[in-house]
């Protein structure tokens, strides 16, 4: 076995160093310095259930076989539709997400629900605590393996002792390989063990989840040059003190990246939820001002949002703007567009906004439901429970047509609403007999429409 060579490469300038030092030599950047193997042993030819599969020789495109190739359905809808139609042999997927947020939970779920050989490798949770997990789940499984390993090279002669079609590897921050001597964690163990896998996963093409912590400002931790490695790269996200998770495709070399997946944290495990319009909405007692509904698109999805809106006299000097799953921006300028455009004296009152369920929501087409939330706060009449919203708002208090129009009609109409205020400019081919669409061109003809 020749030895392992390490040395320590500049980040920011790529220059090379016998051994680590706070600055680098040639570019006098300080804190660029990470180890990186040089030189190490070739791996031998891979033998899962002794089968042994060899580096791969160049071949022409036209006779490369995509049989093989075929996705592997989890039973996971929302993760297969994610996923662009199920997992692709060999890949390396990567799973992002707060602590907290379920990335375990809802892979030892798919784990467990596979009907072949899965192995769950974890460095954060003992064996015993992992089955504890699976019984508050309450599901079972002779296929799913688990193994308490951070050790790169011991995860590997398991696997060839085991030959899974599947491995998950919870988290990329404990893993560690022999070659490099820094602690787990650290930019050169992490980014050594990701290389590692993906060998493995090209070579065998048995597909693997990486667990991928993220950093105060939501960066998967370690190198950025992760991201770039792996096939996949997924977000689990979502409020940790609300039941909804969203997970969401970052990069995805085999499909779409515009999916997304929404779940729902039960006692049980996250259960997938098919028809989130229906549970984003709240249930109305009575009449109740302040509450607008809007039809949104997450990803590819459209989406049905009730936002929640509070105006009331300002006790102190400057206002209060305070918002939940709303850029506070946004919302700053939706008032100035208000007081310019329509007279209403909000500097002196606060605003506060609310999406519920927890969730985030960046499209401009919400706007026009936020500025009907305000209003109805602002005036106390509750508006029409079948009224929803769908286009963005100008600075100017124009009413700008917003994309995939066609879509939000449909989600609104399939939910049972009876009215939908969009865009005069949004062009619609096809009509959709079930529902009335209102068309509005200036803030001052919604008020008119709304509340006069
Ligand atoms: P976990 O998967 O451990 O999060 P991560 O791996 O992303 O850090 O999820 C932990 C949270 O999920 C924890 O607060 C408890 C909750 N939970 C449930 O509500 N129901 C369940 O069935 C399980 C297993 C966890
Ligand atoms: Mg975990």
């Amino acid at each position: 076995m020749s030895k392992v060579k390490t040395s320590f490469f500049c980040q920011s300038c790529g220059s090379q160093h016998t051994q680590w030092q706070g600055q680098c030599n040639s570019c006098k950047k300080w804190n660029t310095l990470t180890e990186e193997v040089v030189n190490k042993p070739d791996k031998k030819n891979w033998s899962l259930n002794n089968k042994v599969i060899t580096i791969s020789k160049p071949q022409k495109i036209n006779q490369i076989e995509l049989s093989s190739e075929s996705r592997i359905k989890t039973s996971d809808a929302e993760l297969n539709r994610v996923l662009g139609g199920g997992i692709i042999p060999g890949a390396l997927m990567l799973l992002g997400g707060e602590p907290g947020i379920g990335k375990s939970t809802l892979l030892l779920q798919i784990a467990m629900t596979m009907n072949f050989k899965v192995l769950y490798v974890s460095g954060e949770e003992s064996q015993r605590q992992i089955k504890i997990r699976s019984n508050r789940m309450d599901i079972n499984s002779d296929q799913c393996y688990i193994l308490s390993e951070t050790k790169t090279q011991n995860i590997f002669s398991q696997i060839e002792i085991l030959a899974p079609e599947l491995v998950i590897i919870d988290s990329v921050q404990t893993l560690h390989t022999d070659f490099i001597d820094t602690s787990p964690g650290s930019v050169s163990q992490i980014k050594e063990s990701t290389l590692e896998f993906i060998k493995f996963a090209k070579e065998t093409h048995v597909p693997v989840f990486l667990v991928g912590h993220i950093t105060k400002d939501g960066q998967i931790a370690g190198p950025k040059i992760l991201e770039h490695m792996v096939d996949v790269v997924l977000h689990f996200e979502g409020d940790r003190n609300h039941i909804y998770r969203i997970l969401r495709t970052q990069k995805n070399r085999f499909g779409p990246t515009s999916e997304i997946g929404i779940y729902e944290m039960q006692s049980k495990g996250l259960r997938a939820v098919s028809n989130p319009s229906e549970l984003l909405i709240s249930e109305k007692d009575g009449n109740m001002s302040g509450h607008a509904i809007a039809a949104t698109i997450e990803g590819i999805r459209p989406l049905m949002i009730e936002i929640q809106a509070l105006v009331s006299t300002a006790v102190y000097g400057t206002p209060q703007r305070t918002t939940s799953g709303y850029n506070t921006k946004r919302l700053n300028m939706l008032l100035a567009v208000l007081e310019k455009r329509a007279g209403f004296a909000l500097g002196t009152k606060d605003v506060f906004i609310n999406i519920t369920g927890g969730i985030t929501v960046a499209d401009p087409a919400i706007d026009l439901a936020v500025i009907a939330a305000i209003l109805s706060s602002y005036h106390d009449i509750d508006l029409s429970e079948n009224f929803c919203f769908a286009a963005e708002v100008g600075l100017s208090g124009e009413i700008r047509p917003v994309p995939k129009i066609e879509q939000r009609i449909h989600e609104a109409s399939k939910l049972g609403f009876e009215t939908i205020v969009i865009s005069k400019f949004a062009k619609i081919e096809k009509q959709n007999k079930y529902i009335k669409v209102l068309a509005v061109s200036k803030i001052e003809a919604l008020i008119k429409k709304l509340f006069c």
